[in-house]
């Protein structure tokens, strides 16, 4: 979605401002822009469509420079991707820029025009500009006039703003969308998401729901939704072993898909011992509430929802705990019927997906046992609102198309179902097993991944290519499902997935020799079944493409190849085959020619409904 970065210092902040727009690009990136004040001067404000590169060469052309300041970057809710729809909004002295949705933009801006101000754009912010400034215009207190706008906005924000009669404070609030604040030396900043800030500071805020602050380069006021001044302790960033930027790698995410040895590493780090699972990883009592889990409920968001679906073949298979999964969109607006002990467990890279967040609040009132996160970012709002939390560590993952936080995911996941067994069962075969498959899961990801060459020359054979089918059967449909989301995000192409055993029932009429076949056959109790279905497809002249165990025999042909993988514990299975899969898709946006790190249409982290 959008992100926000603001700043203020002796020094010029146009750099902190542009280097943070950079590093908030992957949220969102129609247009972006900045405003800033240097004393004795009014507001300046350059704004640009496209990417932040665009805004830079407004800025060579026009620059900007300035003491206070805030900068946008947008993916556009209301109103088209265009210059004059783009973040800062100004009204008489003040910038404001937004993340979120202003849900009762309509009225008010239909209240405001009566009032005789003047809209440039379609945006629902602007209505929160001109609010500002219509409340700042009845007492010239910037303070108040922010509370009654707050008080009188609906929906999801995290707003910035600044006043050419304030050149040295910077205001900001959150309800519903992120942001923090970064404590530097004489100097502070805000941003949507610490990586923001991380050349400037790793001191950070975190503003609750409802909270605002007035920042000055040397004083941090907030208030919570109360009104009451709050201490919002500052807590360091920890950095990992991941770093920021592309390195030797030509997209970010081609450099995800090789750091997954190391982020499933660092995710499992104190989390096994020899032959059982760490439980006390979830806090002392762990033990007894998780023996307490009686019914689970997975909630998630795209490929979150992915790891999901995996994971309720887990959980049932080896727990015996009945598991349902439910995309968080649909899950916030229905009435969900809740067994008595039942896990409410919240699946999200960022854990700031606006409809996810949305179903932990819900399922508050609804009779759970308790909240679990699986969460890639540990000050995120969807870790700190849920009871439990199970963190992975991939590191930050800025491709859009989500690769190492997946595969962490399912660590995570398999990790947690392990851990529900052994609290039930005790130190069996099962749990050991899991664990000796979960460690040797680092090396033969690290072999998988050495099939990039042969998948390389694969993806050729889709550059002509319009639609894909993706089959796979139990723990493996879910990843095919996960497959085609990845070809369909960045090269574009339509594709579906199927549970193999469905084929018949309608998906195979599309199949000829223009449909590439896609199939994920693992050696598992259902491959027989599988090769059934394939046959279907041969004979009707597709074209199969099979990920499958190096140990089966292979029948290729010129309308079929088989790519080995090496043989791995069943329950692994699914994430080792995720990788040819992301790596397949990568390939083939290249031969077509997109924009792998940031496909048309998608932002990474979605903070609106
Ligand atoms: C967006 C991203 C996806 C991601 C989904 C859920 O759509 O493009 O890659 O899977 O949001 O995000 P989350 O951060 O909740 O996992």
């Amino acid at each position: 979605m959008c992100g926000i970065v603001g700043a203020i210092a002796q020094r010029n902040i146009t750099p902190i401002l542009l280097e943070g727009l950079r590093r908030l690009e992957y949220r969102g990136y129609d247009s972006a822009g900045v405003a800033v004040i240097a004393a004795g001067k009014g507001i300046q404000r350059v704004r640009a469509a496209g990417k932040v590169i665009e805004l830079e060469n407004s800025l060579d052309a026009l620059p900007a420079n300035g003491h206070l300041g805030i900068a946008h970057t947008r993916w556009a809710t209301h109103g088209k991707p265009a210059e004059h729809n783009a973040h800062p909004h100004v009204s008489h002295g003040l910038a404001v820029v937004h993340n979120g949705i202003i849900e009762n933009h309509a009225p008010l801006r239909k209240r405001l025009k009566d009032l005789g101000y003047v809209f440039t754009s379609e945006t629902d912010t602007e209505v929160v500009a001109h609010l500002l400034a219509h409340h700042y215009a009845e007492n010239n207190e910037l303070l108040a006039a922010l509370r009654a706008t707050l008080a009188e906005i609906h929906g999801a924000y995290a707003l910035a703003v600044i006043h050419e009669d304030q050149p040295e404070t910077l205001y900001c609030s959150r309800m519903g969308s992120p942001l923090v604040v970064g404590e530097g030396s004489e100097e502070r900043y805000i941003a949507s998401d610490p990586l923001a800030l991380l050349q400037v500071t790793d001191c950070f805020r975190y503003l609750e729901e409802g909270d605002y602050a007035r920042l000055t380069m040397n004083t941090c006021e907030i208030w919570d939704r109360n009104h009451q001044v709050v201490d919002r302790p500052i807590k360091r960033y920890e950095h990992s072993a991941h770093s920021l930027d592309k390195g030797e790698y030509r997209h970010f995410m081609l450099k995800e898909i090789f750091e997954q040895p190391l982020a499933i590493s660092e995710t499992l780090a104190s989390t096994l011992g020899n032959d059982h699972v760490l439980t006390a990883l979830l806090g002392p009592d762990a033990e007894t509430r998780l023996a307490d889990v009686a019914n689970i409920h997975i909630v998630a968001c795209g490929t979150s929802y992915h790891a999901g679906l995996v994971a309720r073949y887990w959980i049932e298979a080896q727990a015996g705990i009945p598991c349902q999964v439910e995309v968080a969109s649909e899950y916030r607006y229905r009435t969900v019927v809740v067994p008595a002990n039942t896990l409410l467990i919240t699946i999200s890279q960022s854990g700031e997906t606006a409809d996810t967040l949305a179903a932990l609040r819900y399922s508050k009132n609804q009779g759970y046992l308790s909240s679990l996160a699986i969460c890639n970012v540990a000050g995120s709002s969807l870790v700190r609102e849920a009871d439990w939390r199970l963190l992975t560590h991939a590191g930050p993952e800025i491709g859009v198309a989500s690769t190492k936080a997946f595969t962490t995911q399912l660590v995570a996941l398999l990790w947690l179902t392990t851990a529900l067994v052994q609290v039930r069962n005790g130190i069996t075969e099962q749990v050991t097993n899991n664990v000796r498959a979960l460690r040797s899961l680092p090396d033969v990801i690290a072999q998988a991944l050495t099939l990039e060459p042969r998948i390389t020359l694969l993806a050729e054979r889709f550059a002509n290519k319009h639609h894909a089918l993706f089959l796979g059967r139990g723990t493996h449909y879910p990843i095919a499902m996960e497959g085609a989301l990845k070809l369909k995000e960045i090269s574009y192409i339509h594709a579906e997935a199927y549970a193999a055993g469905e084929l018949k029932h309608g998906p195979l009429a599309l199949v000829d020799e223009d449909m590439p076949v896609v199939s994920v056959a693992p050696s598992d109790s259902l491959l027989e079944k599988l090769k059934s279905n394939l046959e279907e497809v041969r004979a009707r002249g597709g074209q199969l493409i099979t990920f499958a165990c190096e140990t089966i025999e292979q029948t290729d042909d010129a309308n079929h190849e088989t790519i080995g993988l090496p043989w791995v514990e069943e329950c692994i299975s699914p994430i080792l085959y995720t990788i040819p899969l992301q790596l397949l898709s990568y390939h083939v946006a290249l031969v077509k020619g997109t924009d792998v790190d940031k496909p048309r249409n998608l932002a990474k982290s979605v903070t609106v409904e």
